[in-house]
C-alpha cells in the first residue's frame, strides 16, 4: 500500500530564524514511518535554514509555489532548479490563496505543474470550490475547470510526480471541515475525471481544510483519501507530529 502523505503548509509564517528552531523541534518529535510520510513547505526564504536542520532526516521539504522556467526575466518568481538546490522535492501549486487571493488562473497553475514535474519535483496541485460555488451545486464543474488544463498540459506524460489536494475554499482556515460524504464525493469525482481524461491511474489525493488531530482519524480512514494538506495545525510541533502519527496508525 502507498504511504499516506501529511503535508504542512506554513504559508507566510516562520521566517528563517524561527523556522530553523521549529524544524529542529519537529525533527525531534515528528516520526514519519513506512505508512506515513511528513512533508513540510516553509516560505521560500526559510528553505535554506530548514533544509540544514532536517538534513539526513525522513522529513521532506518543498516550496509553496514554483515557476516553470529554469531561470530568466521573471521578477519575484523562483525556479524549480533553485528549489532542488535547496533539497526541495516538491512544490505546492494552485493553492486557493493564490488562485483567489492573487488571481492565478487555471492555465498558470497548469504551467507551474508541468514545469515542476519536468524538473523532477513533485507538484501538489490544489483544487477546490468556494462556498458560493458549492451552494450553487457547481463543485464538480469547478473541479473539472481546474483539472482540465493540468490534464491537457500533462498529456501523454506520467502523472507519477503529481499529488492532488482537494481543498474546499470554505474549509480553509475556518474551522469548518467538509463532511465525510462531501470529501468522498469530491475525491471520487476527481479520481474518475483524471482516469477518463488521461487514461492513467489517478495520483494520490490529499484532503485539506481545517484538518486537526480531532477530525483527522475519520478522514484518513476514508478509502478515497491518501493524506492531508495542513495549514494551521502544521504550525504547532505537537499537532503536526500527532497528525503524522494518526496517518501512520
Ligand atoms: P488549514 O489550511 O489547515 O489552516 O485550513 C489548509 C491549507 O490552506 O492548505
Amino acid at each position: 500500500m502507498s504511504p499516506q502523505i501529511v503535508v504542512g503548509n506554513w504559508k507566510m509564517n516562520l521566517g528563517p530564524t524561527a523556522a530553523a528552531t521549529f524544524a529542529s523541534q519537529l525533527r525531534e518529535k515528528c516520526r514519519p514511518t513506512e505508512k506515513a510520510q511528513a512533508w513540510i513547505a516553509p516560505p521560500f526564504v526559510s528553505l535554506y535554514t530548514v533544509a540544514q536542520q532536517l538534513s539526513g532526516s525522513y522529513l521532506r521539504i518543498g516550496a509553496q509555489n514554483v515557476h516553470w522556467a529554469e531561470s530568466g526575466a521573471f521578477t519575484g518568481e523562483i525556479s524549480p532548479a533553485f528549489l532542488k538546490e535547496l533539497s526541495c522535492t516538491f512544490a505546492i501549486v494552485g493553492h486557493s490563496e493564490r488562485r483567489h487571493g492573487l488571481g492565478e488562473t487555471c492555465e498558470l497553475v497548469a504551467k507551474r505543474t508541468r514545469g515542476a514535474v519536468d524538473a523532477g519535483l513533485t507538484a501538489i496541485v490544489c483544487v477546490g470550490e468556494t462556498k458560493h460555488e458549492r451552494d450553487h451545486a457547481r463543485t464538480e464543474q469547478i473541479l473539472s475547470e481546474q483539472l482540465e488544463p493540468v490534464c491537457v498540459l500533462m498529456n501523454g506524460s506520467s502523472l507519477e510526480k503529481i499529488v492532488l489536494a482537494y481543498e474546499p475554499v470554505w474549509a480553509i482556515g475556518t474551522g469548518v471541515v467538509a463532511t465525510l460524504e462531501e470529501i468522498t464525493r469530491s475525491h471520487s469525482f476527481i479520481r474518475e475525471y483524471i482516469r477518463s481524461e488521461t487514461s492513467q491511474k489517478c495520483p494520490p489525493i490529499l484532503y485539506g481544510g481545517s484538518v486537526t488531530p480531532a477530525n483527522f482519524k475519520e478522514i484518513i480512514d476514508l478509502d478515497t483519501v491518501d493524506g492531508a494538506l495542513v495549514g494551521g495545525a502544521s504550525l504547532k510541533v505537537d499537532l503536526f507530529s500527532e497528525l503524522v502519527a494518526i496517518a501512520s496508525s
